[in-house]
C-alpha cells in the first residue's frame, strides 16, 4: 500500500475547477515532484491534503486512513506537515522560538508541554530544536528574529518548523522560490538530507533543475488536471509537458 493514495480528487472555487479528477499515489520514502504552470492547482492540492479545504470530490488516504475533509490539526497529528509558498513565520520571534512553538502540532503534544519549563523532557526537546537549526544551517542565527532573516534562511526556517513535528509525509511548497542559482543548489542539498532517513516528500517547484535533481517521480498539473506522471527524464521531455511550458511565462513565486 502506498503511503498516500489520492483518487478522483476535485476542488472547485465557484466556476474555477482548481483540481479535476486527480489520481496519484506516493510510496513511502519517495521524493515526489509536483509541477505545472502558475494557477495549475499545485498549492490547492497541498491545501486539500492538509485539510485547509475539503475536496469537492474524491478520496484521500494516508497510510490507509481516509483524510479527505478531516480537520488540519488532526491531519497534522497523523504525521503530515507542510511549508507555505508565502511563508508563515512569526516575524518578531527568534529562529529558535519559531521552531520551538511549532512543536505543539507534533503528535501527542499540546501547548501545555510547550509551556512547561524545566525537566529532562524539556531539555531533550530543546536539544532537538537546536539539532534542527544545525541541520537547516541556521545555528548561527538561532537568536535572530525570523523577520530579519534573508529569504533563503526564512525558507529554511519553515522547513525546520515542519520537521520538528516529525512528519512521515512532508509537503514543500516552492522551497527555492525567489532564490539565486547558488541558493537553489544549497536548498537541493538540504532537501536531500531531509529525505535521507527514508522520509516521504512532495515538492512543488518551478525550478526544473532542482526538481530533476531531487525527485524520484513527477506529476504535472495543467488547469487542475494531471497531464503527465513518471520519472523526471521522461516527464520533462514529454511533448505535452513541453507544450504547457513553452510560450507560457512562469514566475518563481
Ligand atoms: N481560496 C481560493 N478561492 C478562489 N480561488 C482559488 C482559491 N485558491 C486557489 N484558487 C484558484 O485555483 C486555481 C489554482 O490555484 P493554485 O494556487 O493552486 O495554483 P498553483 O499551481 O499553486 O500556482 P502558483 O505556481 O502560481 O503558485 C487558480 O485559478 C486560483 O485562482
Ligand atoms: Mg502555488
Amino acid at each position: 500500500m502506498a503511503l498516500l493514495e489520492i483518487s478522483g480528487i476535485g476542488r472547485r472555487f465557484g466556476a474555477v475547477e482548481a483540481l479535476n479528477a486527480i489520481d496519484l499515489s506516493v510510496e513511502e520514502g519517495e521524493v515526489f515532484g509536483l509541477i505545472g504552470p502558475n494557477g495549475s492547482g499545485k498549492t490547492t492540492l497541498f491545501n486539500v491534503l492538509t485539510g485547509v479545504y475539503p475536496p469537492s470530490a474524491g478520496e484521500i488516504r494516508l497510510d490507509g486512513a481516509p483524510i479527505g475533509g478531516v480537520r488540519p490539526e488532526r491531519i497534522a497529528g497523523m504525521g503530515l506537515a507542510r511549508t507555505f509558498q508565502n511563508l508563515r513565520l512569526v516575524p518578531h520571534m527568534s529562529a529558535f522560538d519559531n521552531v520551538w512553538l511549532a512543536q505543539h502540532r507534533r503528535p501527542g503534544m499540546g501547548m501545555r508541554d510547550i509551556l512547561a519549563v524545566g525537566g529532562r523532557k524539556e531539555r531533550a526537546r530543546r536539544d532537538e530544536v537546536e539539532a534542527l537549526l544545525e541541520q537547516t544551517g541556521l545555528a548561527a542565527r538561532r537568536d535572530t528574529f525570523a523577520g530579519d532573516l534573508p529569504l533563503p534562511d526564512q525558507r529554511r526556517l519553515e522547513i525546520a518548523r515542519a520537521l520538528v513535528r516529525q512528519p512521515r509525509l512532508l509537503l514543500l511548497d516552492e522551497p527555492a522560490g525567489g532564490m539565486t542559482p547558488l541558493e537553489t543548489r544549497e536548498m537541493a542539498d538540504l532537501i536531500r538530507t531531509v529525505a535521507a532517513p527514508g522520509r516521504t516528500l512532495i515538492v512543488i517547484e518551478h525550478k526544473m533543475d532542482l526538481i530533476a535533481e531531487i525527485c524520484d517521480r513527477l506529476c504535472v498539473l495543467d488547469f487542475g488536471r494531471k497531464i503527465a506522471e513518471g520519472p523526471p527524464g521522461r516527464v520533462l521531455s514529454d511533448p505535452k509537458v513541453l507544450d504547457v511550458y513553452l510560450g507560457r511565462e512562469d514566475g518563481d513565486d
